[in-house]
């Protein structure tokens, strides 16, 4: 077996020998580190002995830049936070220019709709657990292209199946740790079953959430009911809609907005069921369990949530974030 040795001269030729075709969605990385952002994905890497890499500690949060302003930013730091402070990982001291990074970053992306994602690491250190081997924790912010789903899901809807994976504690359901192995997991039970999305209960058999969405279930008595944000992630796209609900109870639409338990039972049931996430919005849930959902079609309900949910990404100046587009021009 003839083994390379890889060095400083022959490594980004070594790298360009490998087809890597999905990181040409990657538009930008800031690193703490180098205290610069990069838009080669060659150099959108960070060291293996970073705590974040092999013990999975640290935290992110995901959010969307929706035609060039940033969508519900507070909503979405402030839950970064809340994790950093849920596995005491102290602030990089990068991060109180947090805003700007983020900005800068999504501008040396070039592109008006992406994602970004924000994670806080440990830091380099060691290969050990001790997170005190780490001097310095880390930020890294990854600017990639949105790539909406496909159509034909928002049209048709979607297969949803109960997962058998152990549930999250309470703790860990409510930070945003880059622990997600039972996450992935759960996405990989899903479409091994041929669903695209599965859903974990908790030990009382009631619905938590999906591996990266959260789940809302409209029952024929009138009542969209979501879960109680105890063993679930409190999705920032979940809040809106149950805000935007609201919206829906004083139409006449809907009867109620409320958090309750909620059996698989009594989704089986529903007339609608559907998922909510930062890059899926609303999606509906059409098969439950091999069990066909209200009429089998999307529904009014979603529909609805949708368009409520669009027009405050587009329009809702007070939770969308403007971004200097010309900052790159001036820097020239
Ligand atoms: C475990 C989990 N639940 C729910 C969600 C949905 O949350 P949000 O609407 O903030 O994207 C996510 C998304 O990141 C998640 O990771």
């Amino acid at each position: 077996m003839d083994i390379r040795a890889i060095t400083k001269e022959n490594f980004f030729q070594t790298i360009a020998a490998h087809a890597r075709p999905w990181t040409s969605d990657y538009l930008s990385m800031y690193a703490s580190q180098w205290q610069g952002i990069t838009r080669d994905p060659d150099l959108m890497v960070i060291p293996m002995d970073d705590h974040l890499v092999h013990r999975g500690d640290g935290g992110f949060d995901f959010m969307r830049c929706v035609r060039g302003k940033l969508y519900q930013l507070k909503e979405h730091l402030e839950r970064l936070e809340r994790t950093a402070r849920g596995i005491s990982l102290e602030l990089p001291a990068e991060y109180h220019h947090i805003r700007e990074l983020i900005a800068a970053t999504v501008v040396a992306g070039g592109e008006k709709e992406c994602l970004i994602r924000v994670t806080l690491s440990r830091g380099p250190g060691s290969f050990s657990a001790n997170p005190y081997d780490c001097p310095v924790s880390q930020m890294y912010i990854n600017v990639i292209r949105f790539k909406p789903l496909p159509p034909a899901l928002y049209q048709d809807g979607v297969t949803l199946i109960t997962s058998k994976l152990p549930i999250k504690t309470a703790f860990f359901a409510n930070i945003k740790s880059c622990n997600y192995l039972p996450n992935a997991l759960m996405k990989k039970e899903a479409i091994d079953a041929g669903a695209l999305y599965s859903v974990a209960l908790d030990e009382k058999g009631f619905l938590a959430e999906g591996s990266t969405e959260n789940i809302g279930v409209m029952g024929r008595d009138g009542v969209l009911r979501f879960p109680h944000f105890t063993r679930t992630l409190s999705g920032i796209t979940a809040n809106r809609v149950f805000q935007l609900a609201k919206g829906l109870v004083s139409r006449g639409a809907i009867k109620e907005a409320a958090f309750s338990d909620i059996s698989p039972e009594a989704a089986y049931d529903a007339s609608e069921i559907f998922l909510t996430g930062t890059s899926l919005n609303v999606l509906p849930v059409v098969r439950y369990d091999g069990r066909r959902i209200g009429t089998g079609s999307p529904g009014p309900v979603y529909r609805a949530l949708t368009d409520l949910l669009i027009k405050d990404m587009t329009q809702n100046h007070e939770i969308l974030t403007e971004i200097n587009w010309m900052m790159n021009e001036k820097s020239k």
